[in-house]
């Protein structure tokens, strides 16, 4: 896609306020064409250039209840969504499995009788949507919560106007129309709120949703799907005795840790149980939580294995016996339980790492603490087992012979400045780039990211920076560690998944990776910044600019 065809797609900005005018910045409000037809008068539109999207959603963010634990429901914020046009297919809810209302402990495996009748297994997570690459999608959002909100597509290559910078807020009350064309391979995406100070409360509030793409290389690749296509979201909270979630960012270690909930949620449930035939499964694992860094694996040891991380599927399956995920970032994996016993029950724990860097630490449930992180029932008589393909997908890498600075990559480096986290010791500024911070479109280049080594209060600290870039895919082409963390990196590293497109990174202290990314299509304003959302909030985002 060219960049000036976007630049003349301007008109698609609908911002068709309900009633009264959008609260947008300047240079939206004067793409925005007037008089555009309203989204609560329920046509469909094609758009001035006459292209139809298509696929037409609906999305509204919106506070509600959900049944959660027995007894009160808890409050939360919640996408909802409807397909205006297109196949209904295209939408769908986050499967949450739960029958039952699970017991307060989080910790064993005995249930309270379920009331009668059942309730409605419900989430405040999703919707899930579906799309295929190349398609034309235009999703007509409406803020219902009572502050403002922006939503970002996390991993998608779109212009940087549908891409959430927080500038693009978007009121109480007003509508804001996203449209792209859908350019990303086969994958697990997703999408949360990015308001500049307000995103960690926003998606602990509830606010995330899954944008799964398809495309005719993983079709050729027959890997499981329909029911046996499953994703799972992890998140964690803290529960209070009402059944309300407590966010808590009182001391100022709260804030430079981040938050860490004691109670871990599989899609939207406490105490997930996922039931499975005795047949291969395509699991799609999202870290969907604000800070908390999972070290992944099965209780009894089994490999896990891998077969696609943020930008899609490698191209060939990766043994692991164990995954590092970090807040934003997925990885899939092909999970095969025809050889388990009928009635048998696997855990996927979170195993003991060093968490906290130089950080202390009082939360009840550390950064690096082991627990369990849901259990699988396997049911019913052994299947017939379709075979993992050898080859997933091919992959046209970027070259590092194109990069214009391999000798001389850009540096970024992760630190503490001040008691706040910092990027080249530098905070958050709404429209200003650093001159460090500006590339040129149709380039390749590599960054050096560097999560300095702090020593203590004066010295700074240093904990694990999960580093996100927006607007594409990277590869990571190197790693380091500075050697006085050497242990503490090898209780991690061999969880990494280093061998397909990312768009996050997860640097443990004392870390620098080496990325190699190609900046093309659309010129703009992009963010990077740490996907620990309280490091997000606090000031630990950048502008980069990509200039034609
Ligand atoms: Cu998922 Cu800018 O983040
Ligand atoms: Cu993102
Ligand atoms: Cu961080």
């Amino acid at each position: 896609m060219e960049n000036d065809e976007f630049m003349n797609r301007r008109g698609f900005l609908r911002l068709a306020g309900l009633g009264t005018t959008a609260l947008l910045t300047g240079d939206l409000m004067a793409g925005a064409s007037p008089g555009v037809p309203c989204l609560s008068g329920g046509g469909f539109y094609s758009g001035r250039s006459g292209v139809v999207s298509d696929l037409e959603l609906a999305l509204r963010a919106v506070e509600t209840n959900v049944p959660l634990l027995s007894g009160e429901t808890t409050r939360v914020w919640s996408y909802q969504g409807e397909v205006l046009r297109g196949d209904l297919a295209s939408l769908q809810t986050i499967q949450a499995q739960s029958r039952r209302y699970p017991t307060r402990s989080a910790s064993n495996l005995s249930f309270q009788a379920p009331p009668r009748p059942a309730p409605q297994p419900y989430t405040y997570l999703g919707p899930i949507i579906r799309a295929r690459k190349g398609q034309r999608i235009r999703i007509n959002f409406t803020n219902l919560l009572p502050e403002a909100t922006v939503i970002h597509w996390h991993g998608l290559h779109v212009p940087p106007e549908m891409d959430a910078h927080p500038r693009y807020l978007v009121a109480p009350g007003q509508s804001y129309v996203y449209e792209f064309d859908v350019a990303n391979r086969a994958g697990t995406y997703w999408f949360h709120p990015h308001p500049d100070g307000r995103t960690a409360r926003q998606v602990y509030n509830g606010l995330a949703g899954l944008f799964i793409v398809s495309d005719e290389e993983e079709n050729v690749a027959g890997l499981p799907s329909g029911s046996y296509d499953i994703p799972l979201i992890i998140q964690d909270r803290v529960i209070d005795a009402n059944n309300q979630f407590v966010y808590q960012t009182g001391g100022m270690m709260d804030n430079l840790i981040g938050f860490l909930g004691d109670h871990i949620l599989v899609n939207g449930r406490p105490d997930f149980t996922l039931t499975v035939f005795r047949r291969p499964y395509r699991l799609r694992l999202l870290n969907g939580s604000n800070s908390r860094v999972y070290k992944l694996a099965w209780n009894d040891g089994a490999p896990l294995t891998v077969i696609a991380t943020d930008g899609g599927l490698l191209e060939a399956s990766a043994q692991r016996s164990y995954v590092m995920l970090a807040p934003g970032e997925r990885v899939e994996l092909w999970a095969d339980f025809s050889d388990r016993p009928t009635d048998s029950l696997i855990e996927l724990r979170s195993l003991e790492f060093p968490g906290m860097g130089t950080m202390g630490g009082g939360q009840p449930l550390q950064n690096g603490a082991p627990f369990k992180v849901m259990n699988v029932r396997v049911i019913g008589r052994r299947q017939e087992k379709a075979p993992l393909p050898a080859k997933l997908s091919s992959i046209s890498w970027h070259r590092l012979d194109d990069a214009i600075n391999a000798a001389t990559p850009r540096s970024f480096s992760a630190s503490m400045g001040m008691m706040r986290w910092l990027l080249n010791g530098r905070s958050f500024e709404m429209n200003n780039v650093a001159e460090n911070e500006i590339v040129r479109l149709n380039t390749t280049e590599v960054w050096e990211l560097n999560n300095v080594l702090g020593s203590g209060m004066m010295g700074g600290m240093s904990m694990i920076h999960p580093l996100h870039i927006h607007g594409l895919q990277f590869q990571v082409i190197e790693r380091q560690i500075a050697s006085q963390q050497a242990a503490a990196w090898e209780s991690v590293r061999n969880g990494y998944v280093d061998e397909g497109w990312k768009d996050t990174v997860m640097l443990m202290p004392g870390e620098r990776v080496k990325l190699l990314l190609r900046f093309e299509d659309f010129t703009g304003l992009y963010v990077y910044h740490c996907h620990n959302l309280e490091h997000e909030d606090g000031g630990m985002m950048r502008n980069y600019l990509i200039r034609a």
